[in-house]
């Protein structure tokens, strides 16, 4: 048994990821300000898991309540999830998601070097290829963002590399999500974004339970085989066993390293191939127009896994079909998510 750290662990991923530590048998620790999720999250991990993390409500960038918190456990390792992840937000108030991100990480990172805790799992994103490389994205590619929430990712990455080439003691894998959709087959925790959506999975279930009149599909003249947005759906539960297997690799290997890894399914769906399986998942027509494209989307983008694959033993094995019946589910049993 490890004691693993995991900020941000009340939040769509997190929560997930604590579900999985906690049923290999691992102590489970969050530091979560609960800026973007809801303590009933506890309730719902002990319902599934029959076990409770020790939660802490902790803003990252609190150093002193942070060290405390590395005082009272001896960590194996940290699981570092917490962000703020609205794109469209990010352009619009860039210095808040810097200060939190980036200022945030580095504060953790003061931290696990004060208390010698030198493993850690990073949350990064597909959004780090940038604009311009050609699919599928490969983990030696190189990096860039196009709004600030991405270039908080990238500094964080670079930064990580950095400590690392300077303190061989640290031991790090980059994670990089693709579109993490779906929940946990229990329909106890899911994704439950405050406000408007932003995100294509759950606008859609918030239409079929009647919160939202039709879903808006940002452009549909892209060069894809429908003319809509092609993505890499990845289910909850399978990118959370990802970081299981990042975790194991760190604590096995003698060698310290730094490596990234593609966290995706390896293929690519349309918004329209998207709204035909939910509504096959769910048998609720999903209304919708097609409108303009967003600004910042690319037309298609999706992973090259063989690294985590080969590396990490690690691939997915639930299908858009299941994602789809796995948000429904979650939206069907919490129509207002969790409050
Ligand atoms: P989320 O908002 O549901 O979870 C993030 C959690 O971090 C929340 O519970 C929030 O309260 C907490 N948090 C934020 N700032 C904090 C701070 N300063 N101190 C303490 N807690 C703080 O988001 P998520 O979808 O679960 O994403 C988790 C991570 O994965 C983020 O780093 C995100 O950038 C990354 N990611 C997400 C996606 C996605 O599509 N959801 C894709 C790629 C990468
Ligand atoms: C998916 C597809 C949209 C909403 C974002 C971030 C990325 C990563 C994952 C954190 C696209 C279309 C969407 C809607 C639509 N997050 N869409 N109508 O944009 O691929 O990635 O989340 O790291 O950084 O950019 O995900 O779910 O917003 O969009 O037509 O109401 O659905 O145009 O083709 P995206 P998404």
């Amino acid at each position: 048994m490890k004691t693993i750290l995991v900020t941000g662990g009340m939040g769509f991923i997190g929560s997930h990821i604590c579900v999985s530590l906690l049923e290999q048998g691992h102590q489970v620790i969050i530091v979560d300000n609960l800026c973007n999720s809801n303590k009933e999250v506890l309730n719902r991990i002990n319902q599934i898991t029959g076990k409770a993390p020790i939660f802490y409500s902790v803003d990252l960038l609190n150093e002193e309540a942070l060290s405390a918190v590395f005082k009272r456990h001896n960590m194996d390792a940290v699981i570092h999830l917490a962000a703020l992840k609205a794109v469209g937000k990010s352009s619009q108030i860039p210095l808040s998601y810097y200060h939190n991100n980036v200022s945030g990480s580095l504060v953790l990172l003061k931290v696990m070097e004060k208390y010698e805790v030198f493993n850690l799992v990073f949350s990064s994103s597909a959004t780090v290829y940038g604009a311009k490389n050609p699919i599928p994205y490969v983990e030696h590619f190189p990096l860039s963002a196009t709004n600030p929430y991405g270039r908080t990712k990238v500094m964080i990455e670079d930064i990580l590399q950095d400590i690392f080439h300077a303190d061989s003691r640290w031991n790090i894998s980059l994670l990089r999500y693709f579109n993490p959709i779906g929940a946990h087959p229990s329909g106890l925790i899911g994704e439950d974004p405050k406000g408007i959506p932003n995100n294509l999975m759950p606008f859609i279930t918030q239409v079929a339970v009647g919160q939202r009149d039709r879903l808006s599909i940002f452009g549909g003249d892209y060069p894809t085989p429908d003319g809509t947005g092609v993505r890499d759906y990845i289910h909850v539960v399978d990118l959370a066993l990802g970081h299981l297997k990042a975790l194991e690799k760190l604590m096995a290997s003698s060698v310290k390293s730094i490596s990234a890894y593609n966290l995706g399914a390896g293929k690519g769906y349309s918004v329209l191939n998207v709204v035909s399986a939910f509504e096959k998942a769910s048998g609720k027509e999903i209304k919708y127009s097609i409108t303009s494209r967003r600004e910042g989307d690319l037309a298609e983008f999706f992973a090259d896994v063989t690294k985590a694959n080969n590396e990490l033993g690690w691939q997915v094995s639930r299908s858009l079909d299941e994602m789809c019946e796995d948000a429904w589910n979650w939206q069907r049993k919490n129509p207002e998510g969790y409050s």
